[in-house]
């Protein structure tokens, strides 16, 4: 006998079954009211995106980026190669020849050498600029291109991108002797895609493709759906979870705006019971302090290299904020002699967290100072922020956010303050029932036991009433004996049987039981609405 395979959810992923999804809506619904009540608007965006987005936006070097992304290639042409073939038939009149031309060791760069009536170019193919033409390897172009052509004093180095380059980078080139042209593809397709492992970036890159910006006030925004990160999974961490997230952008970065997203946060954890939390507030700085800060943190790090574990040794040189973050317990002692990035911030970002630590009092909001939370993306400035919850073991965080000041401009937007929190919803119910504090919800109100053909007309009319008026009802779909189907009703959860016979119809009534005490009585049609619409209310 053949063995038939089963098919199982994929580890790190789960199906959330009712009656537990009445409990996940009720938390997301819960959100969507509190939310609402603070003027935020729901948005819903694809779950999946351009992979370099992410990258850009949460920073290569991380976890998430470098590990955990679920990524994949669209089939098509490179971005480079299409330019190449879009600048090839632009210039065709005016080449003598052109030829892909290895010239840099070890790199197949640059993409095209071509001799025109005026010389040698060696061109190059690029998608953006920003974030990748610095003085120095502007300054390495010129040198590995003069090596390569000592003899062609008149040669030109062209770099042709799909984007517009920011002024800084035009003028930088054009300094160094190094030419820029534009090119923007038609109908561009990105090559690589990934599923998202967070949402703030989508909504920044919402913003800046939908001109948000001209929008009046703030743009208060929250999201509610699944992210993918490819971690390894445990209790509290999935490898598809749910987050719920909101983010203000705006041109304000006034401390009351970090304080009242806190307030709200804190108000929907009261509201679903979530309550044995605790919050940690940190500030790290901004592009003004935090690079020193960076930099005399690496030195230290470097003096106790020998003392660090694998990760947290390359951490060092790639992100040594990352390493305040690290939980092995043997690298915690020399961890808490580190300097402090509170005593190294710019006046203005130590008045912004004062101000803010000022706001929370105000509003009677409960946190604690944790120096070490620099969180697991790169795109944090200033106000960082967690919450944690009882009865999860490890992975306790129930959210994450902060303030991301320049991220919009990062990603060629305007320039733009924003600030915001992602809620794991997986963690938060998970605390939330081993509390004990979830609330009963739903459930099935009336089941309708009918006998005999003459009374089906009446129970389908019936049913119909009630869910007309947001009661849950069964239907049986074939005639049942009463002792059954009642039993039936009993093991559904019911509160009540509504039996249809030959009384109730020759009588025109139905009789009401209660399913917990048997309690029973005989309703008009009025009568049993009314009794069970109250109940509902009750
Ligand atoms: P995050 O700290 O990476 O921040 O995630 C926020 C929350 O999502 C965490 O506190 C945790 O509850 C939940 N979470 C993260 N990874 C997992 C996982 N593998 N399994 C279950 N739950 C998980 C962000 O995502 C930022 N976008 C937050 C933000 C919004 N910052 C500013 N605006």
């Amino acid at each position: 006998m053949s063995e038939k395979k089963q098919f199982r959810a994929i580890k790190g992923t789960r199906d959330i079954l009712p009656p537990d999804s009445a409990r996940w809506n009720w938390f997301e619904n819960t959100a969507r009211e509190v939310f609402e009540s603070y003027n935020f608007g729901e948005i819903r965006l694809p779950i999946f995106e351009e992979t370099d987005l992410f990258a850009r936006a949460i920073g290569a070097d991380t976890d998430i980026v470098s590990k955990e992304m679920f990524t994949w290639n669209e089939s098509g042409p490179s971005v480079e190669s299409t330019l190449q073939q879009m600048w090839l038939l632009k210039h065709s009149a005016e080449l003598h020849s052109a030829s892909s031309h290895p010239v840099f060791a070890n790199r197949a760069r640059p993409d095209l050498v071509v001799r025109t009536d005026e010389g040698v170019s060696i061109i190059e193919f690029k998608r953006r600029t920003i974030n990748q033409l610095t003085v120095a390897n502007v300054l390495q172009y010129r040198k590995a291109f003069e090596e390569q052509f000592p003899k062609e004093k008149s040669a030109k180095l062209l770099l042709v991108f799909a984007e517009e380059p920011s002024a800084f980078v035009d003028k930088l080139a054009r300094e160094n002797g190094v030419e820029i042209e534009v090119l923007s593809i038609p109908d561009y397709e990105p090559q690589q895609v990934s599923l998202r492992p967070e949402a703030t970036v989508s909504v920044c890159r919402t913003y800046i493709e939908h001109n948000m910006q001209a929008l009046p006030g703030n743009q208060k925004l929250y999201y509610i759906g699944p992210m993918f990160r490819r971690e390894r999974p445990q209790k509290g961490r999935y490898r598809q979870f749910y987050q719920i997230g909101a983010e203000v952008l705006g041109q304000s970065d006034a401390p009351a705006i970090d304080a009242e997203v806190l307030e709200m946060l804190l108000v929907f954890f009261r509201r679903v019971g979530l309550t044995r939390t605790t919050l940690y507030v940190n500030s790290i700085g901004d592009k003004n302090c935090r690079p020193q800060y960076v930099e005399l943190l690496r030195e230290e790090l470097r003096k106790v290299k020998d003392k660090l574990k694998e990760d947290s040794q390359r951490r060092i040189e790639t992100n040594p904020l990352r390493v305040l973050d690290s939980k092995i317990p043997e690298e915690q002692p020399m961890i808490e002699t580190l300097p402090r990035i509170s005593d190294h911030l710019c006046d203005d970002c130590r008045a912004h967290f004062a101000r803010l630590k000022e706001e929370l009092n105000l509003r009677g909001i409960a946190y604690k100072e944790s120096w070490r939370l620099v969180r697991g993306l790169d795109y944090y400035t200033r106000t960082t922020f967690e919450v944690t919850a009882e009865g999860l073991g490890s992975q306790n965080a129930v959210c994450g956010g902060g303030r991301y000041d320049g991220l919009i401009e990062l990603l060629g937007g305007p320039r733009t303050k924003g600030i915001g929190f992602a809620i794991g919803t997986d963690r938060s119910i998970l605390s939330i029932e081993e509390g004990g504090e979830a609330p009963k919800l739903g459930g099935l109100t009336a089941y309708i036991a009918w006998m005999g053909q003459a009374s089906y007309p009446a129970a389908v009319s019936i049913a119909k009433k009630l869910r007309a008026a947001s009661l849950a009802v069964e239907l049986p779909a074939e005639e049942m004996k009463f002792k059954k189907s009642l039993g039936l009703a009993d093991k559904l959860g019911a509160r009540y049987g509504v039996i249809i016979g030959e009384d109730e119809v020759a009588s025109r009534t139905f009789t009401l039981k209660r399913l917990a005490d048997g309690d029973q009585r005989k309703l008009s049609e009025g009568e049993l609405l009314e009794y069970l619409e109250s109940e509902r209310r009750s």
